[in-house]
């Protein structure tokens, strides 16, 4: 039986800094950033869209009402969590209105997080072929203003719905992963902000390929030139090209070839909304899928997974018949071409202004800037935080 990704959407807020203007403010070549950095645009999300709150406007994208009466799993990968203890899933399985019967729960390792829920659902859909997961991937990432990181945040969410016989990609079941405890990136629970040792997580990733990709290969006597194309975690668009440099003596010239030029398809929407953490892998596949030109079914598509901290995990899916009809390219693109641009300082604002609760526990967010369907973050209510449509929100 096959397993894997039936439908996938993904959502960033309404809002973006343009990285020429933030280059100038911070006084730096501009070509570092989008040439260095390989990055253009940067997600910025105001109070209203959390991690709960993006999640749930990926999500209603490609929910039928069949779904949400199959769907027993709801599995919410993030490290921006609202929570200590409960989990971002039971908000999402309310706002997305998905049967009682499901089992809702958080999952965390840094940007790895998603993958682990994708292979927590194929293990669950392989004992019950009749259910459908639904894994959501959903973060805000923040180094702060004037840091090193800066010009490597974005905000967003990725929401997968998998199955059995799925429309998409099938994933198959053999993988390689690794875990090593480094302090490459973290965010300890009384900092808002990441901190990271930039150099050295960018080592610490490529190690982390390399161990991945040669378990991998040595268990299933694979070669690179097995693959359609490679896809990876995408914290910035230049990383992945280090990724492909770092595998390049593998590569004959075609494979090469081939490999480089599907890498443009596959970052077309990372290099404007920034890392979006757990989601960065599968908004890279979105975006090939999406953007690429005579990719067929039948196709292997290698992944690798990371989450500083570290764990990675090289997995591999297969483009399925007709995959085309189950995409979104023009909701997608639509989403992207109508945020509006923050001024630099409008952007420091929003970084630097968290929300503030009242010694009651209330809080109210001002909504701006959104369209009616969406879902937002309206507020705290005795500590109980809100979520509600726009279009019920007064502006
Ligand atoms: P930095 O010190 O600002 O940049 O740090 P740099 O001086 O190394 O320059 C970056 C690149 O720009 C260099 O190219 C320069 O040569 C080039 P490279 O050597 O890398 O090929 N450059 C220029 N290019 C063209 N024209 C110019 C110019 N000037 C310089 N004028 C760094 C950059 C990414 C380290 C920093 O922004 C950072 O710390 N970011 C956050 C950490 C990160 O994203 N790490 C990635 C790996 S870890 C990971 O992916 C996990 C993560 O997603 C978290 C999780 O798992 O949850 C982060």
């Amino acid at each position: 039986m096959k397993i894997g990704i039936d439908k996938a959407s993904f959502f960033t807020p309404p809002t973006y800094v343009d990285m020429v203007e933030l280059a100038e403010a911070r006084d730096v070549d501009p070509n570092k950033y989008l040439i260095g950095i390989g990055q253009e645009k940067m997600g910025i999300a105001d109070k209203a869209y959390d991690v709960v709150a993006m999640a749930a406007n990926a999500a209603q994208q490609i929910l039928s009402d069949e779904d949400k009466e199959e769907i027993d799993m709801v599995l919410f990968a993030t490290e921006t969590g609202v929570d200590f203890s409960k989990a971002g899933a039971t908000w999402l399985h309310d706002l997305l209105g998905i049967q009682p019967y499901a089992r809702s729960i958080e999952l965390k390792q840094a940007c790895y997080s998603a993958t682990a829920g994708i292979q927590l659902a194929m293990g669950h859909i392989a004992l019950h072929p009749e259910s459908k997961v639904l894994v959501l991937a959903s973060d805000i990432a923040k180094y702060g203003v004037n840091t090193g990181g800066e010009p490597t945040q974005g905000a967003g969410a990725v929401a997968m719905l998998l199955s059995a016989n799925p429309n998409i990609l099938a994933l198959e079941t053999e993988s390689a992963s690794y875990t090593a405890d480094i302090d490459d990136f973290w965010r300890p629970t009384y900092s808002d902000y990441a901190y990271v040792d930039g150099k050295y997580s960018n080592e610490a990733y490529l190690n982390t390929l390399m161990a991945t990709w040669n378990h991998y290969k040595e268990k299933q006597k694979a070669e690179l030139s097995d693959f359609e194309t490679l896809l990876f975690h995408v914290p910035y668009t230049k990383m992945g090209r280090k990724a492909l440099q770092a595998l390049e003596d593998e590569l004959d010239e075609e494979t090469s070839a081939r490999f480089n030029e599907y890498y443009e398809a596959a970052i077309v929407y990372n290099n404007i909304v920034g890392n979006i953490y757990t989601g960065s892998l599968y908004l890279s596949l979105i975006s090939l899928l999406e953007q690429a030109e005579n990719l067929k079914a039948g196709a292997r598509i290698g992944m690798f997974s990371y989450g500083s901290g570290a764990v990675g995990e090289f997995f591999v899916g297969e483009l399925q018949e007709d995959y085309q009809d189950y995409l979104m390219r023009e909701t997608h693109e639509e989403l992207l071409d109508h945020r509006t641009k923050l001024s630099i300082s409008e952007y420091e604002e929003i970084l630097s202004n968290p929300v503030e609760i009242d010694e009651e526990g209330n809080a109210t967010i001002d909504v701006q800037e959104v369209s009616p369907q969406n879902f937002v973050f309206v507020g705290v209510d005795q500590h109980r935080r809100q979520y509600d449509k726009a279009s019920n929100v007064k502006q």
